[in-house]
């Protein structure tokens, strides 16, 4: 057992964390996170209305009795969805995690922390980590520039951007982007954090809820078949080179604006990436860390394989290294 003030805070077995995933984060992956003692979250805008979301979250209970959470990415938007009936369908239901990602998650932590909602806050940089600390999240989920969906525009590797987040705050760390395995989740316990998060590890599982195709690209692709897209906008975004991305990332680079390239990246071409396997469709959500999947694990082969490599690393290899001399 790996135990940390990750595993203490939130009550989960395993300091393992599946982050929200628009299109993904449904039911059947969450449960199956859970099931395998890890922490799981539902994706609240993956749900149309926050009623479906109270729907998605009774039949995720009916999939586990064990701890999960949701999800709630704050985005700016012309049109918002309706956050505080999302944050009353998540607090109704009796969900007692959330992570929130995206903006200031200021507005949401009364409603949240009256009703004893523990809030893990996703950012990119230690400023904004640090500011997350200071209006009173519970913990935070730090993402390095490897990252699949928004790295933010500092582009801090995890190596330094993980330590340089530890040594500044005291609530807990989740480290994120690019873990994928044991090795990634003890070097993340040595950089100081107290376990890690995944997003394209978990979509490349049996339970994942997307087409196969998809699992078998990013089994097929390298660390390297990824694009920003939106860097000129600062809105970057890490997601799987294809057709569509790269064309994104032409029409800004040549002083093309959002409007120019608004169908590219609607969202319902990428969900028809997810559902009908079609992988030129749309612009996914994908990491660096696709360079280091070989495989399509059930969410259960894959928790425990990184635990029980993990606690043989720590005992072992590293262990070995140390000459008593
Ligand atoms: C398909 C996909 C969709 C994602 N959608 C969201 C999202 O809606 N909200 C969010 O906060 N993070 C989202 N993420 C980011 C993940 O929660 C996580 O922070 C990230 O994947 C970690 O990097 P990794 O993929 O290298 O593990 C998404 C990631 C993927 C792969």
């Amino acid at each position: 057992m790996l135990r940390t003030r990750f595993t203490e805070l939130f009550g989960v077995r395993h300091p393992i964390v599946q982050g929200g995933m628009q299109w993904v984060g449904r039911a059947e992956l969450v449960a199956a996170v859970a099931e395998a003692g890890a922490l799981g979250f539902l994706t609240a805008l993956t749900q149309p209305t926050p009623e479906a979301l109270a729907a998605e979250i009774a039949r995720c209970r009916e999939l586990t009795d064990q701890p999960f959470g949701v999800n709630l990415t704050i985005l700016p938007s012309i049109n918002p969805p309706p956050y505080d009936e999302y944050r009353a369908a998540i607090v109704e239901s009796g969900v007692k995690i959330v992570e929130t990602a995206g903006f200031n998650p200021e507005a949401h932590l009364p409603g949240f922390h009256e009703h004893g909602v523990k809030v893990l806050h996703k950012c990119t940089s230690v400023r904004h980590a640090l500011k997350a600390e200071r209006i009173g999240v519970d913990a935070i989920s730090i993402d390095g520039f490897e990252c699949a969906g928004h790295p933010g525009e500092d582009d801090v590797p995890g190596l330094v951007l993980i330590p340089a987040a530890t040594a500044r705050l005291t609530i807990p760390v989740i480290a994120s982007g690019g873990f994928t395995d044991a090795r990634g989740l003890v070097a993340a316990l040595a950089l100081g954090a107290e376990g890690v998060n995944m997003g394209t590890r978990f979509l490349c599982t049996q339970e994942a809820p997307v087409h196969e195709k998809v699992k078998a690209q990013i089994v097929a692709s390298s660390e390297l078949d990824t694009e920003l897209i939106f860097r000129p906008l600062r809105n970057t975004a890490r997601v799987a080179s294809n057709s569509v991305s790269r064309k994104v990332v032409e029409v800004l680079a040549e002083g093309g604006e959002f409007p120019d390239v608004r169908d590219l990246v609607a969202g319902a071409r990428g969900r028809k990436v997810f559902e009908d396997g079609d992988l030129e469709a749309g612009v996914w959500s994908t990491g660096m860390a696709q360079g280091l999947i070989d495989d399509v694990p059930t969410v259960r082969e894959l928790v425990d394989r990184i635990v029980t490599e993990a606690e043989a690393l720590i005992a072992g290899r590293l262990a070995g290294v140390l000459h008593r001399g």
